[in-house]
């Protein structure tokens, strides 16, 4: 049974930011938006997507909160809760358990090759190689069977030990302790990429926007990376809005989050350019550009083995808090829905995920050539997550907020039941009745016509 928010809850509001920001913090920040903004012209698309996030990301996580610090419940309890039982509603909570499930399979493939990155940085084995080497040995791991299986499966087994610690001891203790950490080493990486002859090259690609490169792709990816980056439209911040104290602001918490993850991801692509550009690499290969490119980066530098180790943990702190919150959100359904015990929901879960998961891992070696519109197991994965389900749960749930659940309890809950002044509620208002809607539903359409 659902305990009440006392035992159940985030004890302070500094751990529900860093818990939550550690949710937002992940792959997404640091291997996918570099490669993606790579890919899509550099400065531009940094710039629309930090009004994506600042427009359109704030009051999206904002309303994920309220839905769950109303409900006090998992998301699909949430929905359940607030719409008096309504089947339809509660369906959107099915929804965002299988986006979660789904984001998790194929993430933890990725998050397990950040240990294994850790391991051969560690030992050195990727320190000396030559660029066709290092591309050789991803390749080679990537494409293998039992490696890549066994250190997703240890990640998985890791973030479910988490999640049966329990949301005070497990989820906000981690993310107390590894977010801090997280941002330390990122300074750290800067300090030494910024130092680097030839790094300004990098800072100009990063900050110079260039709009000539902008086209309506890329601005329909940094909306999807802004999405996927805040872990919007699924359930995570439903979950962990159930877990929010009823005293802390909900309009200053989804901010502090939503700066952090950008902050994040800025940072990285301060690590990640300067370098790249100083030995003349690629800043476009695409999702190898952390796995392949940057270990040549490390190996023209001093004290290269030293940063690559860094780098490595880093990645993998930020997989963490991330694949905790995912976790998160099936175990917190499966405990008060189900009335399962949550070491049990853990296992269970952490389990079939795996089975699932092991799909995507093996899609880029003996299961490669099956594919369906020309794409591996893996990336079809990513793209019905990032490009479709997230942006459809967002988009029912603005609906259900904004339509059809009364106007003064959302402000109620948002001003700690009419405590807190809310200057901005109406602004907040007219982006979940109308903006966000009509920006999902160009991203959604956009997606299916191409
Ligand atoms: N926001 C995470 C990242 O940027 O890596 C990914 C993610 C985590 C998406 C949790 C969705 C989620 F529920």
């Amino acid at each position: 049974m659902a305990s009440d928010n006392t035992s159940r809850g985030f004890t302070s509001n500094v751990g529900a930011i860093l818990a939550a920001a550690g949710g937002a913090v992940g792959l997404g920040n640091i291997w996918r938006f570099p490669y993606m903004l790579g890919q899509n012209g550099g400065g531009a698309f940094l710039l629309v997507y930090i009004l994506f996030v600042l427009l359109i990301g704030i009051p999206l996580m904002m309303t994920e909160f309220i839905i769950g610090r109303r409900s006090q419940r998992n998301v699909v309890g949430a929905y359940r809760s607030l719409s008096g039982g309504r089947k339809g509603w509660v369906l959107l909570g099915v929804f965002g358990i299988l986006a979660a499930f789904l984001i998790y399979a194929f993430y933890s493939v990725v998050a397990g090759w950040t240990l294994n990155y850790i391991v051969m940085a560690f030992s050195g084995k990727l320190a000396g190689l030559e660029p066709a080497a290092v591309a050789d040995t991803f390749s080679t791991f990537t494409q293998g069977s039992f490696w890549p299986l066994f250190y997703q499966l240890l990640f998985l087994v890791l973030t479910g030990l988490v999640i049966t610690m329990g949301v005070q001891k497990g989820i906000e203790k981690v993310g107390k302790i590894l977010m801090p950490i997280l941002f330390l080493l990122l300074i750290l990486m800067c300090v030494r990429s910024l130092t680097l002859s030839g790094s300004s090259e990098g800072m100009r690609f990063l900050f110079k926007p260039d709009f000539s490169k902008l086209t309506g792709q890329s601005v329909l990816s940094a909306l999807g990376q802004s999405f996927f980056s805040l872990s919007i439209g699924m359930g995570a911040m439903v979950t962990y809005g159930s877990y929010i104290r009823k005293e802390d602001r909900l309009f200053k918490t989804s901010i502090w989050i939503a700066l952090c993850d950008l902050l994040v991801a800025i940072l990285a692509g301060v690590v990640i350019f300067p370098a790249v550009f100083a030995f003349g690499m690629n800043p476009a290969s695409g999702p190898e550009l952390v796995y392949v490119v940057l270990p040549n980066v490390f190996n023209n530098m001093p004290a290269g083995t030293l940063f690559a180790v860094i780098f490595f943990l880093l990645l993998g702190i930020a997989a963490l808090t991330s694949t905790i919150s995912l976790l998160e959100i099936i175990v917190a359904f499966a405990v008060e829905e189900l009335h399962w015990k949550r070491s049990t929901a853990s296992a269970v879960s952490t389990l079939l995920v795996f089975a699932v998961g092991a799909f995507c891992t093996l899609s880029f070696g003996p299961l490669k050539n099956v594919t369906l519109l020309n794409r591996t197991i893996f990336d079809l994965f990513d793209l019905i997550t990032a490009s479709y389900l997230m942006p459809i749960g967002a988009l029912l749930m603005t609906i259900f907020l904004g339509w059809c659940f009364p106007k003064v309890e959302v402000k109620d809950e948002l001003s700690n039941g009419g405590t807190l002044k809310c200057k901005a509620f109406e602004l907040y208002y007219i982006i979940l009745r109308y903006i966000a809607p009509a920006a999902l539903v160009v991203i959604i359409i956009s997606g299916i016509v191409g």
